[in-house]
């Protein structure tokens, strides 16, 4: 789906054939529940041979590893933060998640990437203020990397919809920096 810019999706991410998925991980990347536990389900176990070659991953950055039996290519695993109470570096930990994985897509060229909501399920990230992030890093990627031409948030659930709709209803340049 080349030159489509952001996109909103429903559904689940392991079926998307663009050419790199993100994975809301741990700090182990040993898999876990959530979109986690679905990746490594669709990617098979030569995903977790893979992890744990890694050593880990701290919170705020990604890894990539292939997709294996997934129809996407590739794999970027980032760690988002766990809320407390919002004045604890979360939104700024969460925006560098969000540029660490596009920094990958920049060097490994990739044209499509797709996102779950980032630390909006088990680690209790606000959905309306995380896809407030989520959009704002999605634009700045676009307008600095000219590889990178369509980037799909995917919706588990309504409300994760709704707050990728109210962001993307705000004009660029109004978001408060995180
Ligand atoms: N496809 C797309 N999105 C999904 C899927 C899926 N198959 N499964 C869950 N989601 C959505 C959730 O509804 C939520 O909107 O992904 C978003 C992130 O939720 P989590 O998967 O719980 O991830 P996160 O909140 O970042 O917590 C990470 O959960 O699974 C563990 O190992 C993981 O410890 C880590 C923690």
């Amino acid at each position: 789906m080349p030159g489509n810019g952001i996109q909103l999706t429903d559904g689940d991410i392991t079926t998307l054939a663009v050419e790199g998925i993100v994975n809301a991980a741990n700090n182990a990347l040993l898999g876990g529940g959530g979109v986690d536990g679905a990746i490594h389900r669709g990617a098979g176990p030569e995903l977790l041979t893979q992890c744990r070659t890694l050593g880990g991953c701290p919170t705020g950055e990604a890894r990539i590893t292939r997709g294996y039996n997934l129809p996407a290519a590739w794999v970027i695993h980032t760690v988002g933060p766990v809320w407390r109470s919002g004045v604890q570096g979360e939104p700024e930990l969460l925006a560098r998640c969000y540029r660490s994985c596009f920094s990958l897509a920049r060097e490994y060229g990739l044209r499509s990437i797709a996102f779950p909501a980032i630390s909006t399920g088990v680690y209790g990230y606000p959905k309306e203020e995380a896809a407030r992030i989520a959009v704002r890093e999605a634009r700045q990627a676009l307008a600095k990397n000219e590889t990178l031409t369509s980037i799909i948030f995917v919706c588990f659930n309504s409300a994760t919809r709704l707050a990728y709709q109210k962001a993307l209803a705000e004009p660029s340049g109004t978001q408060r920096s995180a």
